[in-house]
């Protein structure tokens, strides 16, 4: 049994060997113009080659699941933060500065917050209340090594726009948040709250779709107003769920031109580009399972990261961050049959991973 396990692992460490001794690091190639970022579980953080792959890489990081508020907040006055705060020391001992993600969400939130004893929504106040105990509360622990929060997560609605109460155009999403409040006060005072407990971080509105010339265009609209009224928004996450057929690099250069209109600074943040025709942050999808890959998908995503990444490089004077949404295919929240990202399931590069980072 164990002969028969020698000899694959033995091949593994040598490829791993040899890629190892490679000079540069994705980091290293983009030193010039932003960080380059990984979103991570808890094995990425404690299995030696994959650690040891995250410190070579990457120099920003973000919990994939791990200090969002369900996972931290699970009830009222109870507290969970031992994942959290191992991925915080990972970053403190590794010098890997860490995003924050994400204070507030319709999703994996923590849906008490919501609800009265009798499961009636509650207030408008009280739901301001809870949210800023919790805002000032996970800000705070985090305070040394967090460097910028999402601060609010996806309030824009897909789709054509509907009238609200007044017949004027309403672009939310019909969140419990939205639900509760009626208008857009929920996002205004989470932004106020991270500001209050912590001056010193960037404050992100981060979303999907967000190169969608109509979607593009009320999250401008919106990041604009809450500015020129004063919220504090310092940027605009741009999560970058993508497929092999689009967007187009045209309205990849529009949405981030658009937006390094309103804000100082962009980040991609959740990066992944598959190869079906699904694309989103949308939590129901098609992990493609069984599918192979042809060559013509692998060409058609090599270049659809190329033309990316050189967009990106183009703007770097706004773009200070790009973030993949995991590690390797085998960790992708898409599973490793939609082929997302520069490390395989082995956690080798791919030709993709030197096309990303040789563009010189
Ligand atoms: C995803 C995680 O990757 C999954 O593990 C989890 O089951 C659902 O959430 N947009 C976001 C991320 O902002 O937080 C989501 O992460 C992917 C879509």
């Amino acid at each position: 049994m164990k002969r028969f396990l020698l000899l694959p692992l033995c091949a593994l460490c040598l490829a791993a060997g040899a890629y190892a001794q490679e000079a540069q690091s994705l980091k290293d190639a983009y030193k010039d113009y932003f960080m380059i970022g990984v979103a991570v579980n808890q094995r990425n953080i404690s299995d030696s080659l994959q650690s040891a792959l995250v410190k070579r890489e990457f120099n920003s990081m973000t919990a994939e699941n791990d200090m969002k508020p369900a996972s931290v907040h699970p009830a009222a006055g109870r507290w969970t933060w031992e994942r959290a705060d191992r991925i915080a020391d990972f970053c403190r001992q590794n010098g890997i500065k860490l995003r924050g993600h994400t204070l507030m969400w319709h999703n994996q939130m923590c849906d008490w917050m919501f609800y009265d004893a009798e499961h009636h929504f509650v207030s408008k106040d009280t739901l301001f209340q809870r949210m800023r105990d919790h805002i000032h509360t996970v800000v705070n622990r985090y305070k040394d090594i967090v460097y910028c929060w999402d601060v609010f997560n996806e309030c824009i609605a897909d789709g054509p726009r509907r009238p609200d109460a007044n017949g004027r155009d309403q672009p939310l999403r019909e969140s419990k948040f939205y639900q509760i409040c009626g208008n857009d006060e929920f996002i205004r005072k989470a932004f106020e709250y991270a500001r209050e407990a912590d001056p010193h971080a960037l404050l992100f509105y981060n979303d999907y779709n967000e190169c969608d010339p109509v979607k593009c265009d009320r999250i401008y609209t919106m990041i604009k107003t809450m500015k020129a009224a004063g919220v504090p928004i310092d940027g605009i996450g741009m999560q970058g769920h993508y497929n092999i057929y689009g967007p187009s690099p045209e309205d990849i250069e529009a949405a981030v031109s658009k937006y390094a209109e309103v804000v100082d600074h962009i980040h991609v943040t959740e990066l992944d580009i598959r190869v079906n025709r699904e694309m989103g942050g949308q939590l129901q999808f098609s992990h493609n399972e069984g599918a192979t890959v042809t060559d013509e998908q692998k060409h058609k995503q090599e270049a659809q990261y190329a033309a990316l990444f050189r967009i990106m490089r183009r703007h770097a004077d706004k773009v200070n961050c790009v973030t993949f949404w995991n590690l390797s295919d085998r960790d992708s929240w898409l599973g490793a049959d939609n082929y997302p990202l520069p490390f395989d399931r082995n956690y080798q590069p791919k030709p993709l991973y030197r096309v990303i980072r040789d563009f010189e």
